[in-house]
């Protein structure tokens, strides 16, 4: 922008990050995301608009509700625990939401059935009979998630209600293969139940989304390309499958974590319809907090909404919500911000574990927030691409561009400053000028890179800015300079346009270093840097604080700490078994071991051994198995027959003095049989079922 065009009216935006299950504290994804829209949030208040940002636990459905019982809690108890724990990752990333709230919040509760009762009133609600697996022994319609059965498709056992993890099938709960509860372990009984549905078929529906999803801006050309199928629909090519906008389940039955659909006893809203709404409810909760009216300026067409969410959950942000808010009559994003997946060490994230890279071990082993920001932005760009972590690549970046590239500069001027010229900047002759100037033309289009969400390019064009200045620095030498008699005004105009230059590469990675560029702030006694006062540069004789060093460069031993094991057990220390632990192995190497519940079919007394007895064990494989174990001198043949065990089931069979043993069967006993005699078989808690792996 020039200094005569007029300045653009400040913009008023509402952004969002996704919010995250109220069931686990967070893991790296969560934290990439946070820091994504961080930057994006900083970089907008840095042009001048006003953002609001915020975000909340999503407290709502069965999963949680589960949890919530076997933990011991009220659902309300144990995402409260939860949201209590979430302060040190936001504070120690430099995460600066405006607000934190619950979609349990009372806000949420009035927003879904208000967004609810419009949405009845256009139309858009219908209720359909549907058939459901119900738990006769937990009283409860089962959540997909905890039906399982074998795949209808590849038959491997142990599925989920909805797809298969072995071949990757897409069914419905109701096509699995010997279904049981995982909550109860009984066969699920099919029951009707009467659902609540968005009608998302629905000719205005279908007008309205294909119009928003292509409308320019409102979503990544990626992203249209992958929900366009939903729209369109086709028939596959044996006229089987048709796909297409079809009406969306909305509706629960008690016993159900969730909101209550106003006049509809027993029923509850789906997770996520009320989630998304959550948005709205943080920040209406935030405005009531800082007076401001929620309603005035959603109705503002000024205000701008921007959510920035990972590529699992697309549809429910580009479709459902969407038809939800315009049909409902309120404003519609203006954007959804889809990024990739973050993988560390080329290991894929898990939703609920997360990968090695545990990020309160991270701020615990002293490592630099700003690190991971810097690094994170780095290889950021405004596609849905994964992002990988690799810990050599992490410390080079850091250390040769962040701290060897910009550090440097400051740390190369600032104390001749202070050492030879009272900490008072001078003038920049001609050269100094010119290298300013080039700096400063730059600043559009790293702003411009910023709006983008091209972090990694804003950042590789802040780095070539470092280098320009970085050989400034080397040719004009000033620590040589400073030897030479007669230099003294040359040594001061080249390190003050060091300074100057070193304000202005601040500036551009500010949104991503905000402590750094506070730290930078105070040192060089200016005010708050923003991409609107970029230009202006410090006068003469303006003063500046003492050099202290502003970042440390990352030593391998952080990393290693990072990614180690947790610490072992002390290798010598005896345990009241009689033997130390065994040496780590990792969880690759414990997945090798397939164990699983065995029923006790047959159990008797081999003759000819004190020490043995012969098992019949029944894994449900359709076929009984023949084990020996060595557990004579504790049980009885007729202690066991009809209880359950567990057994390693993938152990190559051996063959024995008496016959093939097909497995083991697990029991505990001390290390030395004879001083402490007393063998104790495993038996797993009632529900368990024969043939279930135990993990
Ligand atoms: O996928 C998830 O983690 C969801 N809890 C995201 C919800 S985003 C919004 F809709 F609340
Ligand atoms: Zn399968």
């Amino acid at each position: 922008m020039s200094p005569t065009s007029p300045k653009p009216a400040p913009r008023q935006l509402f952004v969002t990050t996704a919010l995250p299950y109220a069931n686990g504290n967070f893991h790296i994804g969560h934290i990439m995301e946070y820091i994504q829209a961080d930057i994006w949030v900083r970089f907008q208040r840095m042009q001048g608009h006003t953002v609001h940002f915020v975000c909340a636990d999503d407290a709502h459905g069965a999963p949680i509700m589960i949890a919530a019982e076997k933990a011991g809690k009220t659902p309300q108890q144990f995402v409260a625990d939860i949201a209590a724990g979430r302060k040190p990752y936001l504070d120690g990333f430099h995460i600066a939401f405006d607000n934190w709230h619950s979609t349990d919040a009372p806000e949420n509760h009035e927003l879904a059935q208000a967004i609810y009762r419009d949405l009845k009133a256009a139309g858009l609600i219908a209720t359909k009979t549907i058939e459901q697996f119900f738990d006769p022994d937990k009283n409860m319609f089962l959540p997909d998630r905890f039906i399982k059965g074998e795949c209808p498709k590849c038959g491997a056992k142990d599925q989920y209600g909805d797809n298969c993890e072995n071949c990757g099938a897409v069914y419905a709960p109701t096509e699995l293969k010997n279904p049981y509860s995982a909550l109860s372990g009984v066969t699920p009984v099919l029951r009707n139940s009467e659902h609540y549905f968005f009608r998302l078929s629905d000719a205005r529906c279908v007008a309205y989304l294909e119009q928003w999803t292509q409308e320019s801006g409102h979503l990544q050309t990626e992203v249209y390309n992958k929900i366009k199928e939903w729209l369109t629909p086709v028939e596959s090519v044996d006229g089987s499958a048709v796909h297409g906008l079809a009406d969306w389940d909305i509706s629960r039955d008690a016993p159900y974590f969730g909101i209550e659909i106003p006049d509809a006893p027993g029923k509850y809203f789906y997770v996520w319809l009320d989630a998304p709404i959550g948005y709205l409810a943080s920040l209406k909760n935030h405005f009531g907090k800082i007076g401001v009216d929620y309603d005035a300026f959603m109705a503002d067409p000024a205000t701008e909404q921007y959510h920035f969410i990972g590529k699992d959950i697309i549809t429910f942000h580009t479709l459902f919500w969407p038809a939800l808010l315009h049909f409902s009559g309120r404003k519609t994003p203006n954007a959804v911000f889809v990024h990739g997946f973050l993988t560390v060490n080329s290991e894929k994230m898990s939703k609920s574990r997360g990968t090695g890279l545990d990020p309160l071990k991270y701020l615990s082993l002293g490592m630099n927030p700003e690190w991971l920001r810097y690094y994170i932005a780095a290889k950021l760009n405004s596609r849905n691409e994964d992002v990988e972590f690799s810990p050599e690549d992490f410390m080079a970046r850091v250390n040769a561009d962040l701290v060897g590239k910009y550090i440097n500069i400051a740390s190369r001027s600032a104390g001749f400053i202070s050492k030879r010229f009272a900490g008072l900047l001078g003038e920049v002759s001609a050269d100094g000028d010119a290298l300013l100037e080039h700096l400063r033309d730059a600043l559009p289009l790293i702003a411009e890179l910023y709006a983008e969400r091209e972090y990694g390019k804003a950042l590789r064009e802040t780095m070539l800015l470092a280098d320009r200045v970085n050989e400034y620095v080397d040719q004009n030498k000033p620590w040589e300079l400073a030897k030479q008699a007669g230099m003294e005004a040359r040594l001061h105009d080249v390190c003050t346009t060091c300074i100057q230059a070193f304000r202005l590469l601040t500036t551009c990675l500010k949104p991503v270093l905000p402590a750094l560029a506070e730290q930078v702030e105070a040192f060089l006694k200016v005010a708050p840097l923003t991409f609107v006062n970029a230009a202006l540069r410090m006068d003469a004789g303006h003063p500046i604080g003492d050099y202290k060093h502003l970042m440390q460069r990352v030593d391998t031993k952080q990393l290693d700490a990072l990614f180690e094991a947790p610490a072992l057990p002390e290798p010598e220390k005896i345990l009241p078994g009689g033997e130390p632990i065994a040496p780590l192995i990792t969880i690759d190497d414990f997945a090798k071991i397939d164990l699983r519940i065995a029923l006790i079919v047959n159990c008797e007394a081999v003759e000819g051994s004190t020490k043995l007895l012969r098992l019949t064990l029944d894994v449900g494989e359709g076929r009984t198995r023949n084990v020996f174990s060595g557990i004579a001198s504790a049980y009885k043949p007729s202690d066991l027959v009809g209880k359950l065990t567990v057994m390693v089931a993938n152990l190559a069979p051996r063959k024995m003095k008496f016959g093939v043993s097909e497995g083991m069967v697990l029991a505990a006993s001390h290390a030395d049989e004879k001083a402490e005699p007393g063998i104790y078989v495993l038996t797993p808690s009632a529900g368990a079922l024969p043939g279930m792996r135990v993990r």
